[in-house]
């Protein structure tokens, strides 16, 4: 069943009922100023970081699901004897509504409703270039006489921190303030501005105003939540200036529509810094000048209308950068749109603020980070060279790093602190993701501080090579990696044993022992080791080089003794030294991680064991809905292995389908030249292709989720978490270069696609460097395999396109076969 439809040439998703399995969102804002949007209107807004700049706030776990928005109310006066209240996003009041229609789009959002022959439209986005949110709304009469309308806007502010902000009721609730001018029309919210802010909201509209409220108990009543205002209710306003408690902004414009006749109004949420010693305008009063300017600049539609159109060409240029036009149109929908812009919201976001990451837990991830521009490097390099600025700052000098950091402070979070052995190597793969893609090696020699400390620092070729020399002074007993507190599946807890309620997984017991180990991190070794050796070479240093890749041959080595069980790879030894993920097992006898990024990294190729692993991920851990992480589920809590056996069979780590490894395992096929079957594990997954199983599956059918419910859950096939998930990254480049095979090497674009034997042909425009790639397929009904490439009418030898500077254009025929 779908609740909607995808409208390609629009670059929207169109919802048709408002009463969707879960909310479905979109993101609104691409730089520093944010908004999540439902379906329903729901959402909340920060600037740069969720947690610490929160301007609106939202009701986590609280019922119904996608409690709080930014709600504009209809009040239809025009039959005095019953009039109606609506919304034009159905939530919160949920009168039934004659029609409903929202449009998600890349950076902003529409609802179009009618009720009683009144409609209401209200497009919503974040400028490119300014730190507000602007929602237009335009109400329209449709009926035959004239209507009698009141609109109501309502958006409740967040004290700033939006942590302290649920908690700190006895403080909080004596800080709030605002200031109100033009009788209403512009709401100025300054708590906490008086003392060590230099900042304020602001919410107006442009137009004069019939009446306001700034509290919320004066807007709602006390004991009303959303859905029953008093003031809509009674059709009157207060002019409530609040004073502590719970501060909102609220306007009342009445309305006398003609018969066919519309009035437009804008709204402007903003956020406004001041200089320090420029704070205010009088004793107590903000000084207003850069929200009046602000204001200005989108006071009339014609200018709405061209931060649109603005925005509009922004994101058709980015997504030009990957083009393909093949006769799959669920292919060319995801690569071409959905994929690539759920890339941005990922390197923006990384896993803090979404409809499951609450915006007050984790900032960013060191390993969700790196990974997140994997997908992104090819749509802005240079804010991705900066976010590797960033990240490798937040490293130690040993190599090791804060497992996540604050976006605002950029500073490690000392929490969760550090002891994930896999983070250090994620930063190569992210490095080098970056030179491939741009050529910029200058990048490798900025100095680059250890823990943010200056005096410290190292060039960031420094800081890769802690990281290579982390993993290869940090082995076990087997000659693989210590896995510390976990690699990649931050559940495999092998050191932790923990035995009561409430200690974190993620923190408890040491951060290191001895003995545990982890052949995935081999896996990533391997693929990553060999990353590093090559930009040693790039920078001339052949020795380094050399002396990576004899470091490499080890623990190639180990995984394929050690990390090998017969007939798959081994997960992990635990910190008895037993093995996690084999035959030996009770439970969790194979996992996906180790099949999946061994055979990627190339390991056990040529000795014929990534055949045999991946032909045991499809006997043992496929499903229709997706590959599982591990068979057979845990049925109990292994002290030893610890969170992955906390959850029930099915869900989550302990055998959900993970959908950020499956692309790992599609790539390992592709490394087979298994077209048929990297694109079998591509489509279960992939969100166009399971849009009308929307009812099963729950989550948004235009972005991937962070997990698919496991064969042993109750609710098989039911997704979770949408959006921030390293799934988006890691399946934009498992479809863009190796499924598609567009490929950035350090030296020029490979072609070299591996494709179902019935995919046909097709063609892929490639922005690279500073050229623009025509490239056209020919698949002749081949998997894999080039038998001829020409560029610019000459046929190349091999797969790569060389680069020449100068050149802007190449037309590329690739033949397969
Ligand atoms: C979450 C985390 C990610 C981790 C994964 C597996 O998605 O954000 O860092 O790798 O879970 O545990
Ligand atoms: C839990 C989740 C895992 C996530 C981690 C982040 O362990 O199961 O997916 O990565 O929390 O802290």
């Amino acid at each position: 069943m779908k609740y909607g439809f995808f409208d390609d040439a629009a670059l929207e998703y169109v919802i048709t009922t408002p009463k969707t399995p879960l909310p479905w969102i979109n993101y609104l804002g691409n730089k520093e100023f944010f908004s999540l949007i439902s379906n329903t209107c729901g959402g909340y807004t920060f600037y740069k970081d969720a947690k610490l700049l929160r301007l609106t706030r939202y009701r986590y776990n609280n019922v119904p699901y996608d409690n709080n928005g930014k709600y504009f109310y209809i009040k239809d006066n025009t039959d005095s004897a019953c009039s109606v209240v609506w919304n034009p996003g159905w939530q919160p009041v949920k009168t039934t509504l004659d029609q409903y229609e929202c449009r998600h789009g890349l950076g902003y959002s529409t609802f179009t409703s009618s009720k009683n022959n009144v409609e209401a439209k209200v497009l919503t986005f974040v400028p490119m270039n300014d730190n507000c949110e602007i929602s237009k709304v335009t109400i329209t009469n449709n009926k035959e006489t004239a209507a009698k309308l009141s609109l109501f806007s309502y958006v409740e502010w967040c004290l700033w921190n939006a942590d302290d902000d649920m908690k700190n009721f006895q403080r909080n609730l004596s800080t709030g303030e605002v200031e109100v001018t033009d009788n209403g029309s512009t709401i100025y919210h300054k708590t906490e501005y008086r003392e060590r802010r230099n900042h304020y909201a602001i919410y107006s509209v442009n137009t004069a105003v019939d009446g306001f409220d700034t509290s919320r108990d004066a807007f709602l009543g006390a004991y009303n939540g959303p859905d029953s205002p008093d003031v809509v209710a009674e059709g009157k306003c207060t002019n409530s200036v609040a004073s502590g408690w719970s501060p909102i902004a609220s306007q009342q414009i009445n309305l006398e529509l003609a018969a066919g006749e519309s009035k437009t109004f804008i709204f402007v949420l903003g956020y406004i810094e001041n200089p320090e010693d420029d704070k205010w305008e009088a004793p107590g009063v903000v000084n207003k000048k850069p929200a009046l300017k602000m204001l200005e600049a989108y006071k009339t539609e014609a200018a709405v209308d061209a931060a649109l159109v603005e925005l509009k060409n922004y994101w058709k240029e980015l997504l030009s950068n990957y083009h393909i036009s093949s006769s799959n149109e669920k292919v060319d929908r995801m690569v071409n749109i959905w994929n690539q812009y759920q890339c941005m919201v990922t390197f923006n976001m990384s896993r803090s603020a979404s409809y499951y990451e609450s915006g007050i837990g984790r900032g960013m991830g060191f390993r969700d980070s790196c990974q997140d521009l994997l997908g992104f490097v090819h749509l802005i390099p240079d804010r991705a060279r900066q976010r590797i600025i960033d990240i490798a700052s937040t490293q130690f000098q040993d190599g090791s790093a804060y497992h996540q950091y604050q976006p605002l402070t950029k500073k490690g979070n000392s929490d969760i602190g550090s002891g994930f052995n896999d983070d250090p190597l994620w930063l190569i793969a992210g490095t080098s993701a970056y030179v491939r893609e741009t050529g910029d090696l200058s990048i490798l020699k900025e100095m680059v501080p250890f823990d943010n400390d200056m005096s410290v620092a190292k060039t960031l070729m420094g800081h890769l090579k802690c990281s290579f020399d982390f993993t290869a002074t940090h082995k076990g007993p087997h000659g693989l990696p210590l896995i510390g507190r976990a690699d990649w599946n931050d559940c495999l807890n092998l050191n932790c044993f923990s035995e009561h309620p409430g200690e974190s997984f993620q923190t408890f017991g040491p951060s290191e022992g001895p003995v545990a180990e982890s052949v995935f991190i081999a896996g990533m070794f391997v693929k990553y080791g060999e990353e590093y050796a090559q930009l040693a070479e790039l920078l001339g240093d052949d020795a380094e080089a050399k002396r990576a890749r004899e470091e490499i041959a080890k623990v190639y080595e180990a995984a394929i003794t050690a990390g090998w069980d017969g007939e798959w790879f081994v997960r992990a030894y635990d910190a008895y030294s037993n093995k996690v993920g084999s035959k030996e097992c009770e439970e969790g006898q194979i996992y996906i991680e180790p099949q999946g990024f061994c055979v990627l990294a190339g390991i056990g190729v040529k000795e014929g064991l990534a055949e045999k692993a991946l032909k045991s991920v499809e006997e043992r851990l496929d499903t229709k809905y997706g590959v599982m992480i591990l068979q057979p589920a845990y049925t109990k809590y292994h002290l030893e292995l610890g969170e992955v056996s906390s959850y029930p069979p099915g869900y989550k780590e302990n055998a959900g389908i993970f959908c950020h490894n499956n692309p790992w395992v599609s790539i390992a096929e592709t490394v087979l030249g298994h077209g048929d079957r990297a694109f079998e594990i591509y489509r279960k997954t992939c969100p166009a292709y399971i849009e009308d199983i929307s009812e099963i599956h729950c989550t948004e059918p235009y972005v991937y989720s962070q997990m698919v419910a496991g064969r042993d859950a109750k609710f098989f096939g039911q997704g979770k978490n949408s959006w921030l998930t390293g799934t988006a990254a890691w399946t934009f480049v498992n479809i863009s270069q190796y499924i598609l095979g567009v490929y950035p090497t350090h030296n020029g674009l490979s072609i070299n696609p591996c494709v179902p034997a019935d995919f046909g042909d097709f063609e892929i425009t490639r922005k690279y460097r500073d050229a623009v790639y025509h490239i056209s397929v020919k698949q002749n009904g081949a998997q894999k395999g080039i038998k001829k490439l020409t560029v610019n009418g000459t046929e190349v030898s091999g797969n790569v396109i060389p680069y020449e500077s100068g050149v802007k254009e190449y037309t590329v025929v690739a033949e397969m076969g």
